[in-house]
């Protein structure tokens, strides 16, 4: 292929002629911003004693924020190939029981610093695979966070489940304890994509678990997807949809698949199958518009959801949240982590929990907090934090609500900024005016990088440290 080779894509009901010059141009690596600033500013120089002191002054502030909990499951069966999560294999179930016991220690730990008028509004298990516990498990976990933390009668509950591990009695044990939300992990239902990623998941059986769940009563479920895995084609990839569309959940994350080999050792197995530029697009492009025929609205980034869902009115009145499980209806939470490798989120800072399941335990162990890493977040970082957010939620920018928000004079603020934007508009990712950034439909596909324009970090960083990212498209 040339680069003069151009490609008509339908994105959101507008045709769009991309080139491959300007495919390539924008294919690089970027945060996906589930925090900013990312993970990679954040350092050893915060640790325990600064989350303690964030803690307090979280509990302090005038009108405390409402909380967002999240608990990490380590664990798996098996591996499978392209995954970029923390997750530790082992089929023997019994590890569970060491890793419960600190859990349990740092929920106490953490609830203690936790104001109890504080209501957890939004609560979520991820892992790994959390019904890797059984049900035993999972009922005792969950009365064990019940009775240490409030929660508001509105929260949303939810947990990843992996169907080929989750049984019908785990689904039932999991609503009576209290979870109101699914996400289904399904990623492609093509069995070669399957063999080679590691992950045999017939639909037949994805298809029963999924209208038990129906039927017992879950208000939201959502379902995984990733584009971009080895022998995906862009004609292999619509059949997975079309059985998506038919099994009519209410909400679909479809994501880029992140090749990241130099972390994740296992994914080089199949990097020659891997569909790229053209092929990757088009893989994205026709399921953008399968999905929105079939009535999905496309949200941004990487996920969809029905019209008469919360989350796209939310868009419509720019309320609309992302924070580390995605978008969300419940702004203003603080996120409170734990588990291995977890991160809170404060509105001040930022702290991630150790990646290993032995520097986790041990810092228990001694009584520490197992703090690894973590930042505290400027004035700036939270201006620029709240315009990365505009963009990936509203997909648009009005200059005079960030001037009234944050008292400053935006064109004054954003001089270079607004000069590297013009090359965006140049290429048709974003439209310009006076009061206004918005973004194009081409932006929408490449909507990292039009976030990327406000990051301050990034466009100071040397080219080999950005590439920790994976590609944006
Ligand atoms: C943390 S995983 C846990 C899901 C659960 N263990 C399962 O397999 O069903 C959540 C989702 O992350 C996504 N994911 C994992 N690795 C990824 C990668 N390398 N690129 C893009 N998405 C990925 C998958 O869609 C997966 O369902």
């Amino acid at each position: 292929m040339s680069a003069n080779d151009t490609l008509e894509v339908i994105i959101d009901g507008t045709p769009v002629t991309v080139s491959q010059a300007v495919l390539d141009k924008y294919n690089q690596p970027g945060p996906r911003y589930t925090s900013y600033p990312t993970a990679p500013e954040w350092d050893d120089s915060f640790g325990e004693t600064e989350l303690r002191q964030a803690f307090r002054e979280a509990n302090a502030k005038p009108d405390p924020a409402p909380l967002s909990l999240y608990f990490h499951i380590p664990f798996c069966e098996s591996l499978c190939l392209y995954c970029g999560c923390n997750v530790v294999i082992n089929k023997h179930h019994e590890v569970a029981l060491p890793y419960l016991a600190h859990l349990k220690r740092e929920i106490d730990r953490t609830s203690a610093e936790v104001d109890r008028a504080r209501k957890v509004e939004q609560l979520h298990w991820g892992g790994g695979t959390p019904t890797y516990l059984s049900t035993e498990q999972i009922e005792d976990l969950y009365s064990y966070i019940e009775t240490r933390f409030s929660f508001s009668p509105t929260a949303e509950v939810s947990i990843e489940i992996d169907p080929r591990v989750t049984t019908d009695e785990h689904c039932r044990v999991l609503r009576q304890v209290g979870f109101n939300r699914l996400s289904l992990g399904i990623q492609d239902f093509d069995p070669l994509v399957q063999k080679t990623i590691h992950r045999v998941q017939p639909y037949e059986d994805t298809r029963r678990l999924f209208d038990y769940c129906r039927e017992i009563g879950f208000e939201s479920i959502n379902i995984d997807l990733i584009y971009g895995l080895p022998h995906q084609t862009a004609e292999s990839f619509s059949g997975t949809v079309d059985k998506i569309i038919a099994m009519n959940p209410d909400r679909i994350a479809l994501f880029s698949y992140a090749h990241v080999p130099w972390m994740k050792k296992q994914q080089g197995s199949f990097a020659r199958f891997l569909p790229e530029g053209f092929e990757k697009f088009r893989i994205f492009t026709q399921a953008i518009s399968a999905l929105t025929a079939a009535g999905y609205r496309y949200i941004g980034l990487d996920h969809f959801a029905r019209p008469q869902d919360e989350i796209c009115r939310a868009q419509d009145e720019r309320t609309l949240h992302r924070n580390f499980q995605g978008y969300t209806t419940k702004a203003g939470c603080d996120l409170y982590a734990m588990g291995v490798s977890s991160i809170s989120a404060l509105e001040d800072v930022y702290a991630q929990n150790w990646r290993d399941v032995q520097h986790y335990y041990e810092s228990i162990d001694a009584g520490r907090w197992p703090t690894m890493r973590g930042m505290r977040v400027s004035d700036e970082d939270k201006l620029r934090r709240s315009l990365i957010n505009r963009i990936l939620c509203h997909t648009v920018v009005v200059k005079s609500e960030v001037e009234r928000d944050f008292g400053i004079d935006f064109n004054e603020h954003f001089a270079p900024e607004l000069v590297r934007l013009r090359e965006l508009e140049r290429d048709g990712l974003v439209r310009l005016n006076d009061g206004r950034i918005e973004v194009a439909p081409l932006g929408r596909v490449f909507i990292r990088n039009v976030a990327m324009a406000f990051d301050e970090y990034v466009n100071r960083a040397e080219p080999a440290l950005q590439r920790v990212f994976s590609k944006t498209l």
